[in-house]
């Protein structure tokens, strides 16, 4: 019998405040019909006021252990970007908030790729008996970073969050993770930043450039990257796993953008209509894109026991990396 992490709860959450097309439209140059039909996006959710990371990331940690029937979990990760400060870590808040104060917390930051990133940790740390119940969070408050004058990634982004409970089972088992392909090219790691608040250019002293602390990105280079990244770390786990594209039953693609999920699925030859979408209601949610998919799609019965699922994301970094599982019959809550 082979040791292996088993996905065995899932959950998510978006705060409040409900943002259209035309809400954006009414305070910058942009249209509703302009963010359509670039980017697939009609809303999307910002935290309220005083809103932070770790608020989000407890509402979809608890979900997720209630999902899984669990009260406890030895390790809790958030991928975040935009974590509640620098220093420290926004894990250690949040398990301390869900009751799991004592349980190993600590953050990971592969930007969009954040997720796919966590489950290989948390499969490592399962594994190697280090952990028995890992719950890992993807959450971002986009909206704390993005710059009001940039109107090509403000209208991109949403904040939310989502989270798995991952358990320590048998590789045969529905919900077992399978291989995990993952990489990186720090050649791109000014395709997608926020350049101050770091050691290379700091907050102390001298002050930044006036929109150096918010998020930039050159979004025509980072398309095609994330099409091609996406593709072919697709086909290596696939390899991987012994399986073959047409045996996928659901894509489950990092929303980055409608027309790069609808180039990655005729990419890899997988029809469109098996590729999760959300991003039309919550727009890219970073890190926790590919956990609220997957909760949503679960608790809408989209998702169903025995599916084969392709996991893949990419983001800054640049990073990218997939995986696979087949849908475990999960308790809805
Ligand atoms: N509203 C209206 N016009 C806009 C706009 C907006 N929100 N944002 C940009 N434009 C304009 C540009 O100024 C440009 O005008 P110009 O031709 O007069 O110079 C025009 O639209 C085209 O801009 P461009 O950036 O080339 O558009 P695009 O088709 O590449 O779409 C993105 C822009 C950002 C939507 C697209 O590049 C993208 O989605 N990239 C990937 C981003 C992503 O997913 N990042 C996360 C990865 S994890």
């Amino acid at each position: 019998m082979t040791r292996a992490a088993v996905l065995a709860g899932v959950g998510s959450y978006l705060p409040p405040r409900r943002v259209t097309n035309d809400d954006l439209a009414a305070a910058m140059d942009t249209s509703d019909s302009w963010i359509r039909t670039r980017t697939g996006i009609r809303q999307r959710f910002f935290a309220s006021e005083g809103m932070a990371t770790s608020d989000l990331a407890v509402e979809a940690g608890a979900q997720a252990l209630k999902s899984a029937g669990e009260t406890t979990a030895d390790a809790v990760v958030v991928a975040t970007m935009t974590p509640d400060r620098p220093c420290p870590g926004t894990a250690p808040t949040v398990a301390t908030r869900l009751g799991l104060g004592g349980a190993m917390a600590f953050d990971i930051n592969a930007v969009c790729t954040g997720f796919v990133y966590g489950l290989a940790t948390a499969q490592g740390l399962i594994t190697a008996g280090t952990a028995e119940r890992v719950l890992l969070i993807g959450a971002e408050t986009h909206s704390s970073v993005l710059n009001p004058d940039d109107r090509s990634t403000s209208v991109i982004f949403g904040d939310g969050a989502g989270g798995v409970l991952l358990r320590a089972g048998e590789a045969d088992e529905l919900g077992a993770l399978g291989p995990t392909v993952l990489g990186s090219d720090g050649e791109g790691a000014d395709l997608i930043t926020v350049r101050a608040g770091g050691s290379r250019q700091r907050l102390s002293g001298s002050p930044p450039g006036p929109a150096d602390h918010y998020f930039a990105m050159q979004g025509r280079a980072v398309f095609w990257h994330a099409v091609t990244r996406m593709a072919e770390s697709c086909r290596a786990v696939l390899e991987r796993a012994g399986r073959r594209l047409d045996e996928v039953d659901r894509l489950v693609s990092h929303q980055a953008n409608l027309r790069i999920i609808n180039h990655l699925a005729d990419e890899l030859g997988v029809p469109r209509d098996r590729a999760l979408v959300n991003i039309d209601r919550v727009g890219n949610t970073g890190a926790a894109s590919i956990p609220i998919a997957l909760a949503e799609a679960d608790a809408e019965g989209v998702l169903r026991a025995g599916e084969h699922v392709l996991l893949t994301a990419f983001g800054g970094g640049l990073t990218w990396g997939s995986t696979v599982l087949t849908w475990p019959g999960l308790q809805r809550t």
